[in-house]
């Protein structure tokens, strides 16, 4: 029997291998049921005593030797595979992050927000509304009756009847205004509040006309309310909003829901007007559509309302030219704010 090239053998096998799946394969060569050892092992049964026990002797302690040296070699690929693990998962702590993106809030949300707080500064309530509306609170309780010719000023966006099983007419509301009648059937005066929100007009867009915009109304009713408590508050707003003195502009307007009625008008840095708002003090006929049955000189009530466009002070305050950009998701415009 040949102890000393088995030994040599493994000796070589072992030097080469480098993962346990070959070491196994190793010890079943050698040490296994049907490996080498074995075999000199069940060989021993066949010859004399005398030289069975020299070779068992022998035979013992090439298997010791070989036992230990597949020990010592699985011992010493796992700790090259431990070592190479903790290299893989070693965590450079000088590397630079990875900067987060976290977007940004459109300039209507800042707008809108911002608006908020300075109303709110000056005792107002935010309240908000629906936008689907019935014909009711986007017309005829505001005074606009259905034959009446300042419905054409809201070209509307009217729901299929028939997705309702109820008569009233449905519609996208055209303006913050429905709110005022749906406020004041619920609450007495005195109050201050301003409404924030989505507004739908069916009209041709252009640089400042959208389909979809944000209008905010305010209705202030109180005693001894007139026109130029609308205008004080107003100016100290648009000061705080722009944190400069801006150029405005009141002409006399026509809205069915307000008398006197009037528009103001922002000068914009390149020199024109930019409208901003309708407003003007509550028609007595909507005081009575929503349930006050006194009449103003009777109750002593007296508001004034405004519905000024959102997008637009946007526009002026960031000089915003074309008010498309504000749905239009192009990221070139959005990351400036
Ligand atoms: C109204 O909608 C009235 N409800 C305002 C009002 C409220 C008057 C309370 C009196 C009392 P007007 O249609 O003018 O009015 O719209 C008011 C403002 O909304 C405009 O000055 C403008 O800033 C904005 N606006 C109107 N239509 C659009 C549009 N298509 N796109 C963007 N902004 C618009």
């Amino acid at each position: 029997m040949d102890f000393k090239n088995i030994g040599k053998e493994a000796e070589k096998d072992l030097e080469k291998a480098n993962d346990l799946k070959v070491l196994n394969e190793i010890f079943r060569k050698y040490l296994g049921k049907k490996g080498e050892i074995t075999r000199i092992f069940s060989s021993l049964k066949k010859i004399s005593a005398g030289e069975r026990k020299n070779m068992g002797k022998q035979a013992n302690l090439l298997k010791v030797k070989i036992e230990k040296a597949i020990k010592e070699k699985a011992e010493e690929i796992k700790k090259i595979a431990k070592l190479e693990k903790v290299k893989k998962e070693r965590i450079d702590i000088t590397r630079p992050g990875y900067k987060l993106e976290i977007g940004h809030l459109n300039p209507l949300t800042l707008v809108q927000r911002e608006i908020g707080e300075i109303f709110q500064s000056m005792g107002f309530s935010i309240i908000e509304g629906p936008e689907i509306e019935t014909e009711w609170y986007n017309f005829d309780a505001l005074n606009i009756p259905k034959d009446h010719p300042a419905r054409d000023v809201w070209d509307t966006f009217w729901i299929r009847q028939d997705d309702f099983k109820s008569k009233e007419k449905f519609l996208l509301r055209t303006h913050t205004s429905p709110m005022q009648a749906h406020y004041m059937e619920k609450h007495h005066p005195p109050f201050k509040i301003i409404v924030p929100g989505k507004c739908f007009r069916h009209e041709a867009t252009d640089a400042s006309h959208e389909i979809q915009f944000y209008q905010l109304e305010g209705l202030v009713v109180d005693k001894n309310i007139s026109a130029a408590n609308f205008r004080a508050i107003i100016e100290e707003f648009l000061r705080k909003f722009f944190k400069t003195d801006i150029e405005i502009r009141l002409k006399p307007d026509y809205f069915p829901f307000t008398e006197p009625s009037f528009e103001v008008s922002v000068r914009r840095k390149k020199g024109d007007w930019m409208e901003l708002m309708g407003a003007g003090m509550v028609h007595p006929n909507v005081f009575k559509a929503v349930g006050y049955t006194q009449s103003p000189s009777e109750s002593g009530w007296q508001g004034f309302a405004f519905g000024v466009g959102i997008d637009r002070l946007a526009m002026v305050k960031y000089k915003i030219d074309d008010i498309r950009l504000f749905n239009s998701g192009d990221l070139r415009f959005l990351n400036q704010f």
